[in-house]
């Protein structure tokens, strides 16, 4: 099998069985996001421990097969990280999807891998980001309330 299949099949076995799909009850952090340019939306729910780590975190909505395998990707990439470490990595994908960045640093095999070929087509690099600005976004806001909780 090459690698362009296998990154093919990665995407297909995201896109047919979701990791983390659903939604949480109770969630710290719940943020919604469109994809303006086909009108598919996505809502990330996280929930978030006591030392500021995603403890848990899910994903619903509707979208192509770029956009559920890359969030549901994203859920399992992203559980156990701390906030900072959240942000720090969305902002590497953002540059990796746009072609600033260079997905060899993750390596070959690392299933995030198979978005690599996103770069090329700009519709897609906004279905493959959706999830993850989602979450940036929710973060941001997060702590935006968080601030505004403590004065
Ligand atoms: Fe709508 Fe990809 S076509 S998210």
């Amino acid at each position: 099998m090459s690698l362009d299949e296998l990154y093919g099949e990665i995407i297909l076995d995201h896109y047919k069985n979701p990791r983390n799909a659903g939604e949480m009850e109770d969630p710290s952090i719940k943020s919604q996001g469109f994809n303006q340019s086909c009108g598919d939306d996505i809502t990330i729910f996280v929930r978030v421990d006591e030392n500021g780590r995603i403890s848990g975190i899910r994903f619903s909505g509707h979208g192509c097969a770029i956009s559920q395998s890359s969030a549901s990707m994203m859920t399992e990439r992203m559980r156990g990280k701390t906030l900072e470490e959240a942000e720090e990595f969305i902002s590497r994908m953002r540059k990796m999807l746009t072609g600033g960045g260079d997905f060899s640093e993750l390596g070959e095999y690392d299933e995030l891998s198979a978005l690599r070929g996103v770069t090329k087509f700009p519709m897609r690099v906004k279905c493959a980001s959706l999830a993850w600005t989602t979450l940036e976004t929710g973060i941001e806001e997060f702590r935006g309330e968080g601030r505004a909780n403590r004065t």
